[in-house]
């Protein structure tokens, strides 16, 4: 096992970069800057490592990062319907930063926070912690708030993400990571061929502004079924009114209680696979459906399409605040989850 880091100068700011790599060549690298993913290297079938995660070309572009790639996102992932919650009948107001609602935190979330970090290096796993204090009513949201989220990079191929909060107030806590993936290793090979497995029977209605309803809607015998690996492109461009709100897939898929694999992404070509477990109850699918123009690593301009979004959080707040109770961290309780990637290669027939 191997850690590296490096000093970046973005605009007037100094960040670090820190690189994490096993012995069979896979490479992670991060920012302290929201903790931004800039790097996963994996090799296909024939052993050739590339990058499999959505990045800029230029690093200056992560500062302000409209489409939050690779960033930690928090206090709370998603939309809050109308930037409002109430904890014990007391109302607080969040910014809102997606049309009428508050997504991914507020104006400056969780994504555009220097953290502080700490490596400790084991014989066969490599664990950096990230960690900061977000102040009482940062963005709204009440109790000052000890957050760590935890990278580590083992020699058996997995990436596990912890996330750790404890709150002098009660609160709401619901973190992921944003990283976009293609297993292709181009960003100019479209994501509809990928294949995807979901182990979620229901998923989240979104009301006009992809907001969740609060219904929660059967996947079988809509385009929503994953429940078997097939094609992400396969149903996209149905007639169904859900995934014309979005313009793709941008649902929550709320997890069977099964143990195991929850998410499984397949690129054939390549042969690269990565599966997902994890304690926490959904995940949001976006297939990146919008574009701002980011100019990509490799210096193409980003077409929608492109990559997946596997955002692995707790289901997140709706309409009246539906599932907020998923999202509620008492005071003075550490909360703990977390998701493992595994990556490893598999040959077609
Ligand atoms: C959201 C999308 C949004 C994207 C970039 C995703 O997590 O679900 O609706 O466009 O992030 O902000």
């Amino acid at each position: 096992m191997k850690v590296s880091e490096r000093k970046i100068k973005l605009s007037a700011n100094e960040f670090d970069e820190i690189t994490l790599e096993n012995s069979n060549g896979i490479r992670i690298s991060f920012l302290s800057y929201g903790g931004i993913i800039t790097r996963i290297e994996v090799p296909d079938h024939q052993g050739k490592l590339e990058n499999i995660v959505l990045a800029y070309e230029n690093y200056e572009d992560y500062l302000s990062n409209p489409g939050y790639l690779g960033s930690i996102i928090g206090r709370t992932a998603g939309r809050i319907k109308n930037g409002y919650f109430t904890i014990d009948g007391r109302r607080y107001n969040l910014a809102k930063n997606y049309g009428e609602n508050s997504g991914h935190g507020g104006a400056k979330g969780f994504d555009k926070y220097v953290y502080n970090y700490e490596i400790s290096e084991a014989e066969n796993r490599i664990d950096v912690d990230l960690s900061r204090v977000s102040p009482h009513m940062e963005e709204g949201y009440p109790g000052e708030l000890y957050v760590k989220v935890t990278y580590s990079l083992s020699e058996d191929d997995t990436f596990i993400i912890q996330y750790s909060g404890v709150s002098s107030e009660d609160t709401l806590f619901n973190m992921t990571n944003h990283s976009y993936f293609n297993l292709s290793g181009s960003f100019d090979e479209s994501i509809k061929y990928h294949e995807l497995f979901i182990d979620a029977d229901h998923y989240s209605e979104i009301d006009e502004s992809k907001t969740p309803t609060g219904n929660l809607i059967e996947v079988a015998d809509t385009p929503f079924d994953f429940r078997y690996m097939r094609e992400i492109g396969e149903e996209m461009n149905s007639e169904d009114e859900q995934l014309k709100i979005a313009n793709g897939y941008d649902h929550a898929f709320l997890f069977r209680n099964n143990t195991g694999t929850k998410i499984r992404l397949a690129h054939r070509y390549s042969g690269r696979v990565m599966e997902i477990e994890t304690d926490n109850q959904a995940v949001v699918v976006y297939t990146q459906n919008f574009s701002q123009g980011q100019i990509i690593q490799g210096g193409s301009t980003l077409e929608p399409y492109r990559s997946v979004a596997l955002e692995v959080q707790k289901p997140p707040v709706g309409s009246n605040e539906v599932f907020k109770e998923c999202s509620l961290l008492p005071s003075n309780h550490t909360q703990v989850t977390s998701t493992i990637f595994r990556f490893f290669t598999e040959d077609s027939e």
